[in-house]
């Protein structure tokens, strides 16, 4: 039976391949999608969830806004990477798929309570909308299987020496959910720069020959020209879908469980993800962190979900 899921995204190129996947992938039942600010706007990344799903010809799926701001903090978009809309590079449609009125936690709720079976979250932005409705409903807890997130780092970060974006945009979210005892499978930058976007994978992108695969390949070259201008790298991490990939098959990547903090204090580190992986201070395995990457199987996963839309 496939895996019923909810995508909290702040699209976001690499956040674009993580709902394609969702919904490309016959062992993921898409259910609803919300979106946070985070890479952009509150009103960029909606917009550009639901552009995502149009493109791809992906309907009957509802897209809510959630928050427009960190629990605490002033948003900083990551238009460094992603462009002052946060989906630069195409020129982006007017989306078919339309805004559901409900905010995020509304239709997380509302998901979770239709549904026969524990729902799996996928947050691949900022942990904002998660915290939030985590607070709004504990009756609803035993509805969520798992959170599967893309955040935080067992090294260095990208924002500053030790923050990853996602946790250092709000760290106070990403602290409340760390802590909240739902079983949580963490994707970080140390898996995620195993999945570089390299030129044969843009080329296997673009020979699926559909529109998908042609915005994808605008999206990829813009998001590998922006890595190479901020971080020298010429091969860009798309972060976002091996949460997906993860949910559609567990042996794509090894993840090892430790006990992780998130700084929420520190002056020069405040969103770092401190994962202690070898048990030193003897506390509470609270995470399993992602480690190694299949990554044949992992653009292959990719490329089919791809070729399975318009
Ligand atoms: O640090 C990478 C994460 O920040 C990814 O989710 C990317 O989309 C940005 O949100
Ligand atoms: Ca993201």
């Amino acid at each position: 039976m496939p895996t019923p899921v909810i995508i909290d995204c702040d699209p976001g190129h690499d956040d674009v391949f993580a709902l394609w996947l969702a919904a490309g992938n016959p062992e993921i039942d898409l259910r609803a999608v919300t979106t946070v600010s985070g890479n952009g706007y509150l009103k960029y990344t909606t917009l550009n969830a639901r552009i995502a799903l149009s493109v791809a010809g992906v309907e009957g799926i509802p897209v809510s806004a959630g928050a427009a701001a960190p629990l605490q903090r002033e948003l900083t978009p990551a238009d460094w990477i992603h462009g002052e809309n946060a989906l630069g590079g195409p020129e982006l449609p007017t989306p078919t798929v339309p805004e559901d009125p409900r905010t995020a936690v509304q239709l997380i709720a509302d998901t979770l309570k239709a549904s026969d079976e524990p729902v799996t979250l996928i947050p691949t932005g900022p942990l904002t909308n998660i915290a939030t409705f985590l607070m709004a409903h504990p009756e609803l807890r035993d509805k969520i299987k798992e959170i599967i997130w893309m955040g935080g780092s067992t090294g260095r970060g990208n924002v500053g020496a030790y923050p990853e974006f996602n946790a250092w945009v709000d760290p106070e979210a990403a602290d409340y959910v760390v802590r909240s005892g739902i079983p949580l499978t963490m994707v970080g930058l140390n898996i995620s720069h195993q999945a570089l976007i390299t030129e044969e994978v843009i080329q296997r992108i673009g020979a699926i020959g559909n529109t998908t695969g042609a915005f994808g390949v605008e999206l990829l070259r813009f998001f590998c020209n922006s890595y190479n201008e901020v971080e020298g790298m010429l091969e860009g991490p798309l972060h976002d879908p091996i949460t997906v990939a993860i949910a559609i098959d567990r042996a794509v990547a090894t993840v090892q469980r430790a006990h992780v903090d998130v700084e929420t204090k520190g002056a020069f580190t405040s969103g770092a993800t401190c994962i202690d992986l070898h048990d030193m201070l003897g506390k509470e395995k609270n995470v399993d962190v992602a480690i190694t990457l299949d990554v044949d199987r992992f653009w292959s996963l990719i490329v089919d979900a791809v070729t399975a839309l318009d």
